[in-house]
């Protein structure tokens, strides 16, 4: 098969990458630096800047997957970084839907990554996790409750050209997408190794996530099955406090987990971004997956980090 995948020099696309040459596929890679594409791939993909992507390359390519996008973790959320969050997932998924607008049925699968910021962040309850998340939760596309839904949103809206033309979209929405070197766990993992870890804040916040062995199984489960489209909901069947997470990282490093992070202290440091991304959360089911019969290797947080850290 032939590939074009966007932002694939960033922790999800370097895997795919890997894992997708090895199947034997022939791989375009769309990045904003053909310099930046070769120093880590070398001539085993094709490497192409955004002003060079034309029709012609799409229509002769079987999928297109845009996983381009600012860190969100990264740096604080200035109003101008903020703009950058929103304007490089926006632009990027805009390019991309107009020419498979021009394609319209005869376009390549377009799977556009979205993130379970979409729903909005839920408020915590101090016993149980708030009410799940689904693909059939109904969505304000026209207004946000947060910066993350607001730009998960945006991210969506960009796509939809591709999908009122007739081409067949697809809508990854991402969980916290857990893996041993890269992404949200190592900085997670770092305090427990100090013997410092701990539940954040109230420690009730749900924190919804997917092992990244999954998070690839299920698009290649989607490759596969060429009449999904519309949005997915990329999380494991097992949403967790963060408490819960806490409990479980401590268990699997064999550390200490009781050490708490308190709130105010991480407004104080990271302002809005500590209240999105850490002190609240939202409970997300991946309800169409299971329907669809997607088996999931890793269901279970316990699971999931004991075959990551083995
Ligand atoms: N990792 C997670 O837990 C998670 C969760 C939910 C959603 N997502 C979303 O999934 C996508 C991939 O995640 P990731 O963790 O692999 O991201 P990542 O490591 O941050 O990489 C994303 C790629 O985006 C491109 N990029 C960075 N800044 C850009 C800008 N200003 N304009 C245009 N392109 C830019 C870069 O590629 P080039 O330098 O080659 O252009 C970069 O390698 C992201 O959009 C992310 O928001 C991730």
């Amino acid at each position: 098969m032939k590939y074009i995948i966007a932002g694939a020099t960033g922790f999800i696309g370097q895997h795919l990458v890997k894992r997708w040459l090895l199947a034997g596929h022939e791989l375009i890679v769309l990045g904003r630096s053909v310099a930046k594409i070769k120093a880590l791939f070398g001539e085993q993909v094709q490497a192409l800047t955004w002003d060079e992507l034309t029709i012609n390359y799409l229509q002769h390519c079987d999928a297109i997957i845009n996983l381009a996008g600012a860190s969100i973790g990264e740096q604080r959320w200035t109003s101008e970084r903020q703009q950058t969050i929103l304007s490089s997932r926006t632009q990027t998924t805009q390019c991309i839907a107009q020419l498979c607008a021009q394609l319209g049925a005869q376009a390549p699968v377009f799977f556009s990554v979205s993130a379970i910021g979409v729903y909005g962040l839920q408020a915590s309850l101090p016993t149980q996790l708030p009410a799940p998340y689904d693909e059939d939760t109904v969505i304000d596309f026209q207004q946000a409750p947060d910066f993350l839904a607001k730009v998960a949103r945006a991210w969506e809206l960009a796509a939809k050209p591709a999908e009122q033309a007739g081409a067949r979209v697809v809508y990854l929405r991402f969980g916290v997408v857990l893996a041993k070197e890269q992404g949200a766990l190592p900085r997670m993992a770092l305090p427990f190794k100090w013997g410092l870890g701990g539940p954040i804040g109230s420690g009730q916040q749900p924190f919804s996530w997917i092992a990244l062995a999954d998070l690839i199984g299920i698009i290649e489960f989607l490759l596969a099955n060429k009449t999904i489209s519309g949005p997915i909901n990329l999380v494991a069947p097992e949403c967790v406090t963060q408490k819960q997470l806490a409990n479980t990282l401590g268990k699997v490093l064999h550390k200490p987990s009781f050490m708490p992070t308190p709130a105010f202290i991480l407004k104080l440091v990271f302002g809005q971004m500590a209240e999105e991304l850490l002190l609240k959360g939202q409970q997300v089911v991946p309800k169409r997956l299971l329907a669809l019969g997607y088996q999931f290797q890793l269901p279970t947080l316990e699971k999931a980090l004991t075959e990551i850290y083995k």
